[in-house]
């Protein structure tokens, strides 16, 4: 009944890594460029519930943009804008923060693990899957691809949706979450391959981020953790290490897994961890390239995020002038 829409929301901490590339981003392009109705929201409101840095945040808001542009996030075929922009988030959050229970957003496991690591836990942190939901809701997003630890989040966002639909009238789909389970999608740690490859991963040589310069992804890759089986073979259970190497390398090539493997039977791990980096670096290289054309052309982007903006904005304040209408405002 409800056409098909897909929202998706980062929140802009600088520049991203090879997992959220491949996990994420990459989808979100491949569904625009099959003609889906993709908006992609960088979620800077969500930023500020947890201590940040305000030139900080300003400049990870720009690299984000840029991040996502170079990445193939085309403003022609999808809606790319920054949340703060469109007033609609915030106005929508405090309507649909009565629609849930204390109790319900004191359980969330998101909310649990964020609020041991500050002193005194602001508001803002608990109300977050609110906002959230509001990012979808207002665009009436059918499909949110999301992480599998962002599950419970989009549960709050159906639940908010069902009390609205039943107080109010059938207003919104029930979103669905779309969880990449794919053990292709899944890049992991270079340094510690029993984890997954992530930002708030202490050690920065695990992770490969899409701005790394060609020597630096070639270094981090020579040191990967592999193990003492010199061959290259794909067996994600026994050989994690050089497993998820032959992912990447697939993933990057658009070969698959066999032919990856077949094509590698006669190097060993050292070389063959030659080839991966040049093949990584071969594939970031035009995202890289185009990062950095983004960046120094900063009043384009404003122009491209203003219209994006602009665009959300017509959708936002029409789902929210019916809101306000059906509940009395
Ligand atoms: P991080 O773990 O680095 O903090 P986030 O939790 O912000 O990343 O995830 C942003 C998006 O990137 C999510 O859709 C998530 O599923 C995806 N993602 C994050 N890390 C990986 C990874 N190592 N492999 C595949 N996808 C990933
Ligand atoms: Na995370």
């Amino acid at each position: 009944k409800w056409p098909r829409k897909i929202f998706s929301g980062i929140q802009p901490t600088g520049s991203l890594h090879l997992g959220n590339y491949l996990g994420a981003v990459r989808p979100w392009v491949q569904l625009q460029n099959a003609n889906d109705d993709v908006t992609v929201c960088i979620v800077d409101l969500h930023s500020i519930t947890m201590p940040h840095n305000p030139p900080q945040l300003r400049e990870n808001i720009f690299v984000m943009a840029a991040t996502l542009l170079a990445c193939g996030i085309d403003p022609a075929k999808s809606t790319l804008f920054v949340q703060s922009a469109v007033r609609e988030h915030a106005e929508f959050n405090w309507i649909l923060s009565s629609l849930t229970t204390m109790p319900r957003l004191a359980q969330l496991p998101q909310f649990r693990e964020k609020s041991r690591l500050v002193k005194d836990v602001p508001l803002g942190l608990y109300v977050y899957p609110v906002l959230q939901a509001a990012d979808i809701m207002l665009y009436k997003a059918t499909h949110v691809p999301v992480g599998e630890d962002q599950l419970q989040h989009i549960q709050l966002a159906q639940h908010l949706a069902r009390t609205y639909n039943g107080r109010y009238g059938e207003t919104f789909p029930i979103c669905h979450a779309i969880i990449e389970e794919s053990e292709a999608s899944r890049v992991l740690s270079l340094r510690d391959p029993s984890k997954k490859m992530s930002k708030s991963d202490g050690n920065p040589k695990a992770t490969i981020n899409l701005a790394d310069s060609p020597d630096l992804i070639a270094q981090k890759i020579k040191k990967a953790v592999t193990d003492f089986t010199s061959d290259i073979s794909y067996h994600p259970g026994q050989r994690p290490g050089v497993s998820n190497l032959v992912n990447i390398h697939s993933q990057v090539t658009g070969q698959t897994i066999k032919s990856v493997v077949d094509e590698a039977t006669t190097l060993d791990t050292a070389k063959y961890k030659e080839r991966v980096a040049e093949a990584v670096v071969e594939h970031l290289r035009p995202i890289r390239e185009q990062i950095e054309h983004h960046l120094t052309r900063r009043n384009e982007m404003i122009y491209l995020l203003e219209m994006g903006a602009e665009k959300a904005r017509q959708q936002a304040q029409r789902t929210l002038d019916d809101v306000k209408q059906r509940l009395g405002l």
